[in-house]
């Protein structure tokens, strides 16, 4: 009886002492909550300013570990993210007194004299000589002087732009930049254009003068846009070009055809090459973020992304809106792009590589 009776006390006191602790236990978690909050805050804080170290001394390679890319990378966006003004104004100004866009973006009535001979974009021979009929064709005067273009969006045609949902995000932007006559689409990459590219080889149609129609319809999709063309790149760019602008002048006075002056090129492409850049000739891609780094108080960056997986290492097509296949930089990262993390870690532009929130999400994101 005593015995059963001194077991029941033991088990009695067993469960005061386990109860006991597990306050103490409680206690102490209860405790710490805070600091424990602070310290994992402390060694996020810490992760991605490693991060941010990691990618802006980013170096060109031959082949990468994607796996480890993608994981370091997506961490790295997900790290909070400001720009840097400084950095900003740095880059404008240094590409301002190399290069000036403002001055010579674009052949204009103002930079171009009747009869000049303009020097080709890729070669120290070739000219050619714009005649006062072409001369009266280019625009007076630089479009877009007098004022900086606020935020703009450059939307390279990347497959990672595909199931986005970043059109809504790229439209609320104040200039909006695109290339190749690139499809356009409310969901994904957005509507709203103000200067697209065209490739001197996507104007070869039959009987343009008698048969305007086709080209007209292509470009109307986008609204008012100015459509540049590298008219003076190779000589085999140019008389597509000035056909181009003649058809289009009188049927679409609402949207300029304008071409890029070769010289501004050629200048932007021996400013990014004695910065280091390896690469035979800059992409229209490159060339225009460039321009908007100059011209734009923030440059955002949608649909650059040149590999075969997105950051969840899914596959994903080339371009957006066609079947082409990636090219050789599936497996290698290029100069381009990684110049590209480089200003993004810099605080001098904002990449987009990742789906976009929705429009409540990013209204406090607005830069
Ligand atoms: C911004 O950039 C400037 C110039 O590179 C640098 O000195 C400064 O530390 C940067 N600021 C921040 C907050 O990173
Ligand atoms: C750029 O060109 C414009 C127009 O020709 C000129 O007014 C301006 O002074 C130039 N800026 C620089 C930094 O050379
Ligand atoms: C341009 O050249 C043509 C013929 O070569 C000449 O008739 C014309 O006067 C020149 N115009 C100017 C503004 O120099
Ligand atoms: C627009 O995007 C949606 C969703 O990604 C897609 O289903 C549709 O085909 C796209 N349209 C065009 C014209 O690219
Ligand atoms: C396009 O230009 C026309 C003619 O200048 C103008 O009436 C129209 O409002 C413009 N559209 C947009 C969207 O700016
Ligand atoms: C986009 O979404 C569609 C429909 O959900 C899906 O079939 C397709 O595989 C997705 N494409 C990419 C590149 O994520």
């Amino acid at each position: 009886m005593a015995g059963v009776f001194l077991q029941w006390i033991f088990r009695l006191l067993m469960v005061l002492v386990i109860s006991q602790s597990v306050c103490v236990m409680f206690y102490y978690i209860h405790d710490t909550h805070s600091s424990r909050d602070a310290m994992t805050e402390a060694l996020q804080k810490l992760r991605c300013a490693k991060l941010r170290r990691k990618f802006t001394v980013l170096k060109p390679a031959k082949r990468i570990d994607m796996k480890s890319f993608a994981q370091e990378l997506s961490d790295f966006l997900n790290c909070p993210y400001k720009p840097n003004t400084t950095e900003q104004d740095i880059n404008r100004i240094r590409l301002q007194f190399c290069c000036n866009a403002t001055g010579s973006f674009i052949l204009t009535q103002r930079n171009t004299a009747i009869n000049q001979s303009i020097q080709y974009e890729t070669s120290n021979t070739e000219t050619y000589k714009i005649n006062a009929a072409l001369h009266s064709m280019l625009p007076e005067d630089f479009p877009w002087s007098g004022r900086r273009l606020g935020r703009c969006a450059v939307v390279g045609s990347g497959g990672i732009l595909k199931n986005s949902s970043c059109g809504h995000e790229i439209d609320n932007a104040d200039f909006v930049i695109r290339f190749n006559l690139a499809t356009v689409n409310d969901s994904d990459v957005g509507l709203k254009t103000d200067l697209i590219t065209i490739n001197p080889s996507q104007l070869r149609y039959k009987n343009l003068q008698k048969n305007p129609d086709p080209l007209v319809e292509r470009v109307s999709v986008y609204g008012n846009a100015s459509l540049i063309i590298p008219a003076f790149a190779y000589t085999f760019c140019t008389s597509a070009s000035i056909k181009a602008l003649k058809v289009l002048q009188p049927i679409r006075p609402q949207q300029p055809v304008v071409f890029f002056s070769p010289s501004y090129l050629r200048t932007l492409d021996r400013f990014w090459k004695g910065r280091g850049l390896r690469v035979v000739r800059l992409s229209t891609g490159f060339l225009l973020i460039s321009t908007a780094l100059e011209l734009c108080e923030h440059v955002h960056v949608y649909g650059f992304w040149p590999f075969g997986t997105d950051l969840q290492e899914q596959p994903i097509p080339y371009h957006y809106y066609d079947l082409s296949r990636p090219n050789t930089h599936m497996h290698k990262m290029p100069e381009e792009f990684v110049r590209l993390l480089q200003l993004h870690s810099q605080g001098a532009l904002t990449l987009h590589l990742q789906p976009c929130s929705s429009p409540e999400a990013d209204r406090g994101n607005n830069l």
